[in-house]
């Protein structure tokens, strides 16, 4: 199997160009270093385990000829990061629209590629039910608010997905394309940098070092944190199931936390005397954010589609991130934005 993953030299992307090496895959990677980094996939490099392309999904010829190679394409490749995304709206929206045209656009070119595409809790937008399932509304906020422009361009790249799998009049489905899209709630574990406002790296190596653990806006926000190797066992299942193209799924925790509890909780596992301080989000970002209240997926789905079990609670993921920044520090923090 040749697998190509797009962004992998990122948090994410490098544990699962990993868990596909492991099985044997030959793993290619496209990504411009934007917000990854090389020493995240260093060791697998230096083995010859993976191909690391340095350039953009932005660049339909390379697209098109990595994809031509590849019988599996993660696209992960995205802009992230609330920081980021408030810094560079129109980066963002280029990055995530064109470059998920492209791989498209390439593996149908191509034909009987199957591709998972990587989407985001945020195309629910201020959807803040008891937990959001894969038929609930998308609520984004207004156009005025610029942070929406992640979600929404996550949300186009969906429904590119569909329009492209369907295809047009007598090309319907003629591609044989295998597609499936993934929602990924609040993933964190070790490599995961802060730069960009991640908030569990934030808070373990302020905590690390004594520094304040700063909440941004009331605490009171609801998040579920999941994972990283928990969410790559259930991508690395999806893809192998034929049934779940054209399918849309949650892939996170359901294990809910307040950020002010979770500040708590990291004091607590790493023994740290930080304090916790509040700022608003304008003091934080330059402006305000239209924050989300409560997001915690409904996981019935993929539980009831891979019979899908965590691994990882998080207090174990606490731990293991406060060993991993205790002994590594956090090289990407001093990346420009
Ligand atoms: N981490 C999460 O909690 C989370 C939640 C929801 C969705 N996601 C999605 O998961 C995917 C991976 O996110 P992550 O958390 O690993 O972030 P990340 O920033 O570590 O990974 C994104 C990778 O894409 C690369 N990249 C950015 N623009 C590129 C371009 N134009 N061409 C090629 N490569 C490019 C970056 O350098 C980086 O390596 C993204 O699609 C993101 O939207 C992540």
């Amino acid at each position: 199997m040749v697998s190509l993953v797009t962004g992998g030299a990122g948090f994410i992307g490098s544990h699962l160009c990993e868990a596909l090496a492991e099985q044997g895959d030959s793993v290619i990677i496209l990504d411009d270093l934007s917000t990854g980094c090389r020493e995240n996939i260093e060791y697998l490099s230096k083995q010859g385990l993976v191909e690391f392309i340095e350039g953009t999904v932005l660049d339909a010829d390379l697209v098109s000829k990595l994809v031509e190679r590849a019988d599996r394409i993660f696209h992960l490749a995205a802009a992230v990061g609330v920081k980021l995304v408030l810094e560079r709206p129109l980066h963002t929206a280029r990055v995530n629209i064109w470059g998920s045209h492209n791989v498209l656009e390439a593996a149908i070119e191509c034909g009987g590629k199957t591709l998972l595409l990587a989407s985001t809790s945020e195309v629910y937008g201020k959807q803040n039910g008891e937990c959001v399932s894969e038929d609930s509304l998308s609520l984004l906020g207004p156009v005025s608010e610029i942070r929406w422009i992640y979600g929404a361009s996550k949300l186009i790249d969906e429904y590119l997905a569909q329009a492209y799998l369907h295809g047009d009049g007598d090309d319907a489905g003629a591609s044989g394309i295998r597609l499936v899209t993934v929602r990924f709630f609040n993933v964190t574990g070790p490599r995961q940098t802060g730069a960009y406002g991640m908030v569990v790296p934030r808070f373990v190596q302020a905590a690390l070092r004594g520094d304040p653990l700063t909440v941004y806006g009331d605490g009171k926000q609801i998040r579920c944190f999941c994972h990283v190797k928990d969410v790559v066992r259930a991508v690395m299942r999806l893809v192998e199931q034929p049934s779940a193209s054209g399918q849309v799924f949650n892939v996170g925790s359901d294990e809910p936390v307040t950020i002010a509890e979770l500040a708590e909780r990291v004091l607590r596992i790493t023994d740290s005397d930080s304090s916790v301080v509040y700022i608003p989000y304008s003091e934080a970002y330059g402006h305000g954010v239209d924050d989300v209240a409560r997001r915690v997926p409904d996981l019935t789905k993929l539980r009831k589609f891979l019979g899908f079990q965590h691994r990882y609670c998080l207090d174990d993921i606490v731990r293991e991130m406060a060993e991993y920044y205790a002994v590594r520090g956090d090289a990407s923090l001093s990346k420009p934005s």
